[in-house]
């Protein structure tokens, strides 16, 4: 692990962060090119995270939402304008640098789970770690935190494919978050799960903002997103944000508009 990224995290475990800004993107789109036909998947979005926010972002299918996931992840790089996390620019980096912000700045959480089956809950745990040099004594102890965290210290030598698609996903709510990233972003984690399995996810995601972790999650159900202290809007690649107050109904109502004028 880089020396910035252990200083990093120490400011973050003393609360002292060096800023309050865990992503910023300026001015950033993404266009693919395909058959002379060109999709502006993203356009111009300037949006800036705050540690400690949780935010969603709920826009219709195709709206460009995964898009700016990975752009703000780094999984993406623009076609135009820059993201910047923990506050540098990702352009600035060369491929190697590039990877270890991914790795240690941001956790991913996707909607088709990617854990590796051959490995148990726990080794699914320690890859991260061991990818990153954690030391082992660090690493078990953190694993067995999140383990705790997640409700699956019971099921820590099963194999992804003896636990249900809730617990799958619990798993890999606690990957992202082994190296104490600045920021989880995840892309419709309830998208695979029943109703009743996707509400114990999503409070899963609000007791990790309420514990202080930074969350960016995408949705397509407005209901989920009404939940989040901060709501954005993507239609066509464009991102706006919506005030909203603490009336969750209203903002059902509102968001419902919106999405029915596309
Ligand atoms: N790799 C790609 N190549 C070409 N077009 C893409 C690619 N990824 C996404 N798109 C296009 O960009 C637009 C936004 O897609 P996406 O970000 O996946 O939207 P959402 O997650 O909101 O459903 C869509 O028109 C989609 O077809
Ligand atoms: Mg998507």
């Amino acid at each position: 692990m880089t020396t910035m990224v252990i200083e990093a995290q120490d400011a973050r475990r003393r609360g002292t962060t060096m800023s309050t800004v865990a992503i910023e993107a300026r001015g950033v789109g993404k266009a693919y090119d395909e058959d002379d036909v060109r999709v502006e998947a993203v356009r111009r979005v300037d949006v800036t995270i705050q540690r400690g926010e949780m935010v969603a972002i709920v826009g219709p299918s195709g709206s460009g939402k995964s898009t700016l996931l990975h752009l703000l992840g780094g999984l993406t790089t623009p076609t135009s304008g820059h993201v910047l996390v923990d506050g540098t620019d990702l352009a600035s980096l060369d491929d190697d640098a590039l990877a270890a912000v991914r790795r240690d700045h941001i956790g991913f959480v996707f909607q088709a789970f990617n854990l590796v089956e051959v490995l148990t809950v726990e080794e699914n745990l320690q890859l991260p770690a061991t990818l990153a040099g954690l030391d082992r004594s660090t690493a078990t102890a953190r694993i067995d935190e999140l383990l705790d965290l997640v409700g699956l210290t019971a099921l820590r030598s099963k194999r992804p494919s003896q636990l249900s698609g809730g617990e799958r996903q619990r798993v890999a709510i606690a990957r992202a978050l082994v190296l104490r990233p600045a920021v989880v972003l995840a892309d419709e984690p309830t998208g695979n799960l029943d109703s009743v399995t996707s509400r114990q996810i999503i409070d899963l995601l609000h007791d990790l903002h309420r514990a202080g972790e930074t969350v960016v999650l995408v949705t397509h159900d407005i209901k989920i997103a009404a939940q989040a202290e901060r709501l954005l809007v993507m239609r066509d690649g464009q991102l706006t944000e919506h005030e909203h107050d603490s009336v969750a109904e209203d903002v059902v109502e509102v968001i419902d508009r919106l999405l029915d004028t596309t």
